[in-house]
C-alpha cells in the first residue's frame, strides 16, 4: 500500500485525515513542529486505529528537517496541511504568515523534486474566491481579492503549485478548497484544540456551552441573508478527511494532473441556525448576544460541490446535527483540549 506524508498532520484536519487514510489501508507519516498542535493528537490517532505512526517533530519550511524524512522514508504522496491559519493574527503579523506558509510550500516542493516524489495535495480555502465571485462558488471561477494576509498566502500558494505543475511533467497537484470544517471524530478522542480565545464559531460555541467563556457574540444580524446572520458551508471534519482519501486515490491513479476541488456540502447555514441546532441536539444553552459585524466577513460563502462528486466520487454524508453533536462530545470529554 502507498505511504502518505502528512505535513502539519498533528493538527485538526490532519489528525482526522490520518485516521481515515489508515482505515483505508494507507501507511501514514506525520511531520509537524507543533506550532498549533501537540503530539498527543497523534497518540490518540494511534489509539483509534491501533496502528503505529511514524511521527517527526520537524519544521516543514526547513530543508534539513525535510531531508531527514525524505532520505529515510519511501513517500508516494504528500498532503500539505502545514501552515498558520488565524485570520486576525495574519493581519497583525503578515510577515510571519507569508514566511511560514509560503516557505513550507517551497521547501516541500524542492525536497519532493530532489527525491522524485511527484504527488502533492494542498489544503486551500474557500477564502481564495474573494469578494467579487457570486455564491455558490465553482472551481472555474477566478481567484479573487482576499481580505487578509492569510487568504493571500493560500492564493499565492495555489499559484506556486500550479506553476510548479506546469513546469514539471512529472508533478501532479490537487488543490482542495475547504469550506468551514467543524465537528470531531465520533469517539471524541480527537478534535479541534484552539490555543487561547477561539477565532472560529464552533469552538467558541462549545467553550460557552461548557462554561469556559461567558457569552458568544454573533457578529452582525443585518446581513442580506435569511435571518440577517452570515451563512457558511459547514462541513463535518470526518467527511472532509474522507475527501482527502478520495483525492489520494485520484492523484495516485493519474499519470499527471493539476486539479482543484471544492470540499463543502453545498448547503449554507446561518450563525443563528448553528447556535439553535447545537442547543437542540445537545440539550445545552449557548448564551449569546448580537454584536457588530466582524471586518472582512462575507455575508455568504458556500460551495458548488458537483466536481468532487463527479470526478472523485465524494460527497458529504454527515448532517448539521452530527456536526453539533460530535463537536460537543469532543469538548465535553476534553474541556482543556489535549492539555488534559
Ligand atoms: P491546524 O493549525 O490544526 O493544523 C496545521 C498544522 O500545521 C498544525 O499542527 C501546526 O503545528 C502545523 N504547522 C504550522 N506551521 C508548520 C511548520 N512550519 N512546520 C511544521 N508544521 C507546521 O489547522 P487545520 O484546521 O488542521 O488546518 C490545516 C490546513 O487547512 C491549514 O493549512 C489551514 O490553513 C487549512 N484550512 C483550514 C480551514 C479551517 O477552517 N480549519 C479552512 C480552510 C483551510
Ligand atoms: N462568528 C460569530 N462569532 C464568533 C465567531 C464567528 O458570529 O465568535 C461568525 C462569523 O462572523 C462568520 C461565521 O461565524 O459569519 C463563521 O466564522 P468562522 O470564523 O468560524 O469562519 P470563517 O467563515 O470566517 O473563516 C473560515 C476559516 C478561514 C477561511 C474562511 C474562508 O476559519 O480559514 O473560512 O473559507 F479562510
Amino acid at each position: 500500500m502507498s505511504t502518505i506524508l502528512l505535513a502539519g498532520g498533528a493538527g485538526y484536519i490532519g489528525s482526522h485525515t490520518a485516521v481515515e487514510l489508515i482505515n483505508a489501508g494507507y501507511d501514514v507519516i506525520v511531520a509537524d513542529n507543533y506550532a498549533n498542535s501537540s503530539p498527543e493528537s497523534i497518540s490518540r490517532v494511534e489509539k483509534i486505529t491501533g496502528k503505529k505512526i511514524a511521527l517527526y517533530e520537524a519544521d516543514v519550511s526547513n530543508a534539513a528537517d525535510m531531508e531527514k524524512i525524505f532520505s529515510k522514508e519511501h513517500i508516494d504522496a504528500v498532503i500539505h496541511f502545514a501552515g498558520l491559519k488565524a485570520v486576525g493574527e495574519s493581519v497583525q503579523k503578515p510577515l510571519l504568515y507569508y514566511r511560514n506558509n509560503i516557505d513550507t510550500t517551497l521547501t516541500l516542493l524542492e525536497t519532493m523534486a530532489k527525491y522524485n516524489v511527484n504527488n502533492i495535495i494542498f489544503s486551500s480555502s474557500a477564502t481564495v474566491y474573494g469578494e467579487a465571485n457570486k455564491v455558490p462558488y465553482l472551481e472555474t471561477m477566478p481567484r479573487g481579492e482576499c481580505t487578509n494576509p492569510y487568504g493571500w498566502t493560500k492564493s499565492m500558494m495555489e499559484q506556486i503549485l500550479t506553476d510548479a505543475a506546469a513546469a514539471d511533467e512529472a508533478l501532479s497537484v490537487v488543490l482542495l478548497r475547504y469550506f468551514n470544517p467543524i465537528g470531531a471524530h465520533e469517539s471524541g478522542m480527537i478534535g479541534e484544540d484552539p490555543q487561547g480565545i477561539p477565532n472560529n464559531l464552533m469552538p467558541y460555541v462549545t467553550q460557552v456551552a461548557v462554561g469556559k467563556r461567558e457569552c458568544l457574540t454573533i457578529f452582525g444580524n443585518d446581513y442580506p441573508t435569511k435571518d440577517g446572520t452570515c451563512t457558511r458551508d459547514y462541513i463535518h471534519v470526518v467527511d472532509l478527511a474522507k475527501g482527502h482519501v478520495k483525492a489520494i486515490g485520484y492523484i495516485l491513479s493519474q499519470d499527471k494532473c493539476c486539479d482543484i476541488f471544492n470540499l463543502g456540502t453545498g448547503t449554507p447555514y446561518s450563525v443563528t441556525e448553528i447556535v439553535e441546532t447545537f442547543e437542540r441536539v445537545n440539550g445545552v444553552k449557548v448564551n449569546h448576544i448580537y454584536g457588530d459585524r466582524r471586518s472582512g466577513d462575507l455575508a455568504e460563502c458556500y460551495a458548488n460541490a458537483d466536481k468532487a462528486l463527479e470526478v472523485l466520487g465524494w460527497k458529504t454524508e454527515k448532517t448539521l446535527e452530527d456536526m453539533c453533536r460530535d463537536s460537543w462530545n469532543w469538548q465535553k470529554q476534553n474541556p482543556n483540549g489535549y492539555r488534559g
